[in-house]
């Protein structure tokens, strides 16, 4: 039997004019060359280098003239900054969404409140961008240029170093006590397709959790990740995190913290395979006296 598909021609901004494409809403906030902060929409903001020795970063992409992408280009710096999945705010962010306003004219109308950077380092006259109030979470970049790519004659593409990310307190305490149901932050969809006349967002809707086939549940990456969330100062290798796979899950934090302490108590900063033996043996030890 044929699979009941048809295909539609691939226009340019295809993931808009020829398909759905499920994709975040954020604003991103820029320095003007007056020094105003200025606040674009975008969606085509996704994560780019996810786990490079502490480097991580997004890809944006954006009008070359567009006020986000000069201001970029110019200052190095910017804010992307999630909105909650509100009316309000998300009529604010399509009023700042016209192309070739400038900074002065659509900012008069915005309905965001700007905050102050929220930075630990920040460098002596330095102008960083403020960030919106209402979000619910915000990424606080910097341009990184030795990834720098030429989309098209008018467009770009930006990798934007993560530096901080921050997250309104309930949000925060979820995730480091362990996400359920009832803690996700309503986040709005944008569903991709768009005619000359809308665009089209999606509600958020009561997440829903699915359990990992048996066997597949944990894997050296999960228990990474359960580590690096844990405490970020300590890094784990592949190996050392493999140890740890058969713990079942609710045990698996205690058993970090425990890796985590011993390395502290003897002043290591990665975990290696040898390490966790070396624990290992001492507790058992400890055990049999
Ligand atoms: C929800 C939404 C998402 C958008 N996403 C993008 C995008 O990913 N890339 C882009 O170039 N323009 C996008 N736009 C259009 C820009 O917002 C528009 O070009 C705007 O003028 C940019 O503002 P700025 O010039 O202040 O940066 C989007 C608009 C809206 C309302």
């Amino acid at each position: 039997m044929v699979a009941d598909f048809e295909s539609i021609r691939i226009l340019d901004n295809y993931y808009q004019t020829s398909s759905f494409f499920p994709m975040p809403v954020v604003l991103i906030s820029t320095v003007s060359e007056s020094g105003q902060t200025n606040l674009g929409p975008y969606s085509l903001v996704f994560p780019f280098v996810i786990a490079d020795q502490g480097k991580f970063s997004m890809m944006l992409a954006t009008r070359s003239d567009s006020n986000t992408a000069m201001n970029i280009k110019r200052t190095g710096l910017c804010a992307i900054n999630f909105v909650a999945d509100d009316k309000k705010q998300l009529e604010g962010c399509v009023e700042l969404g016209y192309p070739g306003e400038t900074t002065e004219e659509k900012m008069k109308n915005s309905v965001f409140t700007l905050a102050p950077s929220m930075r630990e380092e920040k460098d002596a006259g330095v102008q960083y961008s403020e960030i919106v109030e209402e979000a619910v979470q915000v990424f606080e970049c910097s341009w990184d240029k030795s990834y720098n790519h030429k989309l098209c004659e008018e467009g770009d593409n930006f990798v934007l170093r993560v530096d901080s990310i921050l997250l309104k307190k309930k949000y925060k305490d979820a995730i480091v006590r362990g996400m359920d149901a009832k803690s996700f932050p309503n986040l709005p969809i944008d569903y991709g397709f768009r005619d000359n006349m809308f665009f089209w967002f999606m509600k958020s809707s009561k997440p829903y959790s699915m359990k990992m086939a048996e066997g597949k549940g944990t894997t050296w990456n999960t228990v990474w990740y359960a580590a690096k969330r844990y405490d970020p100062s300590v890094e784990w290798t592949e190996d050392a995190c493999a140890k740890l796979v058969r713990v079942p899950r609710i045990f698996l934090k205690r058993a970090i913290a425990g890796c985590v302490e011993a390395a502290k108590e003897e002043g290591i900063q990665l975990i290696t395979a040898e390490f966790m033996d070396k624990i290992q043996d001492k507790r058992r030890k400890e055990k049999e006296e």
